[in-house]
């Protein structure tokens, strides 16, 4: 297929991303330009997902069915067809943890060396992890020269012993494995498993921020994705079993009414609440709901049905926060995506229930067609394009000469330096 846009040049590289959500599959064609280095998006679509559970694949049929729709349309519109790609991944199977490497500089003039850089990062990621998991990212934090900590490029510069933090991810290897056969099935090449947490803060957060402190938050339909940023570094990932959907349920369990019709009721509120003057009675008319509902009490479905769920959600954000350690360190506060953020009474039930400010997160560092894109529902879709941007080994770049890039991302971006498994390539 040729492009179908003017003024894309063949040099400019294609970045793919496909983010498999539990509400949604939406996949993303961007491109980034040799001259600016910005992504320009030129294809997109968004499709409603089957077959996927908070965050996992539980019917594998149905999910290669929706994904390859995704890819299609969206392929149709970009003009190209996706060949490689990197794929969001979260829910509940995903794990965290911190792990410290240390290795003797092999120079004996003690000069430190991409290789042992390599070295310590691959001791990092020497941790006892069962069968059953699998690492997906693996992210220096700060680096320790002969003791001395806070070294963000440790390259060129003297000592005899290295040690570095890392952040480690991982994810349950049977989800990962399906998500691969579906892209196998579709002959598609995976270029990376992005934790979808982390994919939103790609999309979101503001370098500052992430030094400052920051939580991610991302509120998607059956699951709640989380990161947090200390001292500009990636320091705690997890996910929590509830979604936005849980508050469609509560609405049709508590108007009797169908789940279509709640989450009718739901986006309206959102869209039309926050800027009308409230009246006691919420007009329904313009939905035509099958129920024939025309109005509802506003103290009703948003002080007894909507929020009880919010409080339980920060509750549980506010646990996660705690767990983490450093809940005394993210003074920027929660940053809020997913569809889900746009829920009434979003800002203000994290603000009282974890104490902490809140904005809500809309991906707009992109540029091209974005109309659609603009929404805190695809921070997670945005952030696999400017993740990929990041991180896309191209052939004259894979392996070492790449290293250079990973360790400068990290010094300017903060934490954002990936460590992929081509390391491997290089350590015996
Ligand atoms: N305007 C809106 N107001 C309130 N809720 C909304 C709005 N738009 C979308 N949502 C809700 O957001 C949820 C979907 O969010 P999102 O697209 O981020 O989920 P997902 O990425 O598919 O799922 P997950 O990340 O949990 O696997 C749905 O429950 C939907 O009802
Ligand atoms: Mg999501």
């Amino acid at each position: 297929m040729t492009s179908l846009l003017s003024g894309f040049n063949m040099a400019d590289t294609l970045i793919c991303g496909i983010d498999i959500g539990s509400s949604k599959i939406a996949t993303v064609v961007g491109v980034k330009s040799e001259e600016t280095g910005e992504v320009k998006i030129i294809g997109f679509n968004t499709t409603l997902a089957r077959g996927i559970r908070k965050g996992l694949i539980v019917d594998i049929k149905e999910v290669t069915d929706v994904v390859e729709e995704s890819v299609e349309k969206a392929e149709r519109m970009a003009g190209h067809k996706i060949s490689q790609a990197f794929v969001s991944v979260g829910g509940p199977h995903i794990s965290s943890l911190n792990s410290h490497g240390i290795v003797a500089v092999s120079n004996p003039q003690g000069e430190i060396s991409e290789s042992d850089v390599g070295r310590v990062i691959e001791a990092a990621r020497a941790i006892s992890l069962s069968t059953t998991r699998q690492i997906i990212e693996v992210i220096p934090r700060d680096f320790i020269v002969d003791g001395q900590p806070g070294i963000r490029s440790p390259i060129g510069m003297s000592g005899v012993r290295l040690e570095v933090e890392t952040h480690i991810i991982t994810a349950s290897s049977t989800n990962l494995k399906n998500i691969d056969r579906v892209l196998d099935d579709l002959g598609i090449e995976n270029q990376g498993f992005v934790f979808s947490g982390l994919a939103s803060a790609e999309a979101v957060l503001t370098n500052t921020e992430k030094e400052l402190g920051v939580v991610l938050v991302d509120v998607g339909g059956g699951k709640i994705d989380l990161t947090m940023f200390v001292e500009g570094a990636l320091s705690y990932s997890s996910s929590i079993p509830i979604g936005a959907r849980h508050i469609t349920n509560d609405i049709a369990v508590g108007l009797r009414i169908s789940l279509d019709s709640a989450e009718k009721i739901k986006v309206f509120l959102s869209k039309n609440l926050n800027n009308k003057k409230k009246n006691p009675q919420i007009n329904l008319n313009e939905l035509n709901l099958e129920e024939n509902i025309n109005e509802v009490s506003l103290k009703t479905l948003v002080d007894g049905i909507i929020a009880p769920r919010l409080e339980e959600i920060f509750k549980l954000v506010f646990e996660e926060i705690e767990k983490s350690d450093f809940s005394q360190l993210v003074p920027s506060g929660m940053v809020i995506t997913g569809g889900g953020a746009l829920t009434v009474g979003m800002l203000e039930t994290g603000k009282r229930v974890v104490g902490l400010p809140v904005r809500i997160g809309i991906p707009d560092k992109v540029t091209g067609l974005v109309d659609e894109t603009v929404d805190p529902q695809y921070a997670s879709t945005i952030g696999l394009l400017l993740y990929g941007l990041k991180n896309i080994m191209t052939e004259e770049n894979a392996g070492f000469k790449n290293f250079g890039k990973v360790l400068r991302d990290f010094k300017l971006g903060g934490s954002m330096g990936r460590v992929k498994d081509f390391f491997k390539q290089f350590i015996p």
